[in-house]
């Protein structure tokens, strides 16, 4: 389909050819995933990943995700054991992100990881991702699209509403499925999730037949990024509410309000998964009708509800 940016390409065997070029001579991306959009480049060089994080506004503390075609690929770079082998098996590819210990000869730049001894390694589902990693001779370092503390990415103008000119070359791959970002998971010790995502503590302990380390239990951050704010549309966000505040837009789940003005359902089924997968687009969406003020109903705390909270809760934050 024809748009109106002129860095925003369909995708199809000019624009692929196009990618990798442009990602062989060490350039950044923007190009989906079924999670969120992301800003790809060359993990192994040190000048991609330097614009990577000049792009973003992030931290250099804050390390980025590594991105593989296949289990095959990332085996030069990182250290695996049995846990992982279990949840690659069941999920993979697919919305979940693993931190390994990494090789003492992997070609990972070290400031991709922030020059820390483990590697957060992701193998997406998306077919487009998928056709670019299978072509290329490095991994992917893609953080989300966005600036460092905004609303990550959904679709392709999402994207552009972050950098507009800055990010030559988009590619559109429709809306993301997931909506949310993967959940990652430190396998370096015992098992602990970092960042809830979609594929949920209970389905992780089904596969690994063990309990996980409960984040609130280990002092130390473990995940650079999982800093207090983050996530955040740009005006105030309030969470757990049960009065609707006369302009704020109001989001709740279900259809109880909906023919009310200033009423936005996450999922008219109430189904989580639903909601997860809509948070972000409403969030952006909600902003750019120009509202002041974003209330939130209380979310039910189980399954992608963990990872909608998660997430909300660092959106309040000022
Ligand atoms: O779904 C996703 O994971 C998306 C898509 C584009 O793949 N990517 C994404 O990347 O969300 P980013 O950079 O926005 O989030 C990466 C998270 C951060 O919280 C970061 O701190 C954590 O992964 N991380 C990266 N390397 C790590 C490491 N070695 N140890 C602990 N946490 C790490
Ligand atoms: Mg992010």
């Amino acid at each position: 389909m024809k748009n109106n940016y002129s860095n925003i390409f369909a995708f199809n065997k000019k624009s692929l050819s196009k990618t990798i070029k442009y990602l062989n001579n060490g350039n950044i991306a923007g190009l989906p995933t079924e999670t969120v959009y992301g800003l790809g480049g060359n993990a192994y060089s040190r000048s991609s990943v330097k614009k990577i994080f000049e792009l973003k506004g992030r931290p250099k503390s804050n390390p980025l995700i590594i991105h593989y075609y296949n289990l095959g690929k990332a085996l030069k770079d990182v250290e695996i054991n049995k846990n992982f082998l279990k949840l690659y098996k069941k999920f993979c590819p697919g919305p979940i992100t693993f931190i390994l210990k990494k090789r003492i000869n992997s070609k990972i730049n070290p400031l991709a990881s922030a020059k820390l001894k483990t590697v957060a390694v992701r193998f997406p589902k998306h077919k487009i991702i998928r056709t670019i990693l299978k072509k290329i001779n490095f991994p992917l370092a893609m953080p989300s699209a966005n600036k460092s503390s905004n609303v990550s990415p959904v679709c392709a103008l999402d994207v552009v509403d972050e950098f507009k000119k800055k990010v030559k070359l988009v590619i559109d791959g429709g809306k993301s499925r997931i909506g949310i970002e993967s959940t990652v998971i430190d396998l370096t010790n015992f098992p602990q999730i970092l960042r809830p995502g979609i594929i949920d503590s209970n389905a992780i302990k089904k596969i690994l037949k063990s309990k996980l380390l409960k984040s609130s239990k280990s002092k130390r951050i473990r995940s650079p990024g999982m800093m207090r704010k983050h996530y955040s549309p740009g005006i105030p966000v309030l969470i757990n509410q049960t009065k609707h505040d006369k302009k704020s837009a109001f989001i709740y789940l279900g259809k109880k309000y909906k023919n009310n003005k200033n009423f936005y359902s996450l999922s008219e089924k109430s189904n989580l998964r639903e909601a997860a997968s809509n948070l972000y687009r409403l969030l952006r969406a909600i902003k750019m009708k120009g509202y002041r003020k974003i209330q939130i109903t209380r979310i039910p705390n189980k399954g992608s509800g963990i990872a909608i909270n998660d997430r909300i809760k660092r959106a309040s934050k000022n």
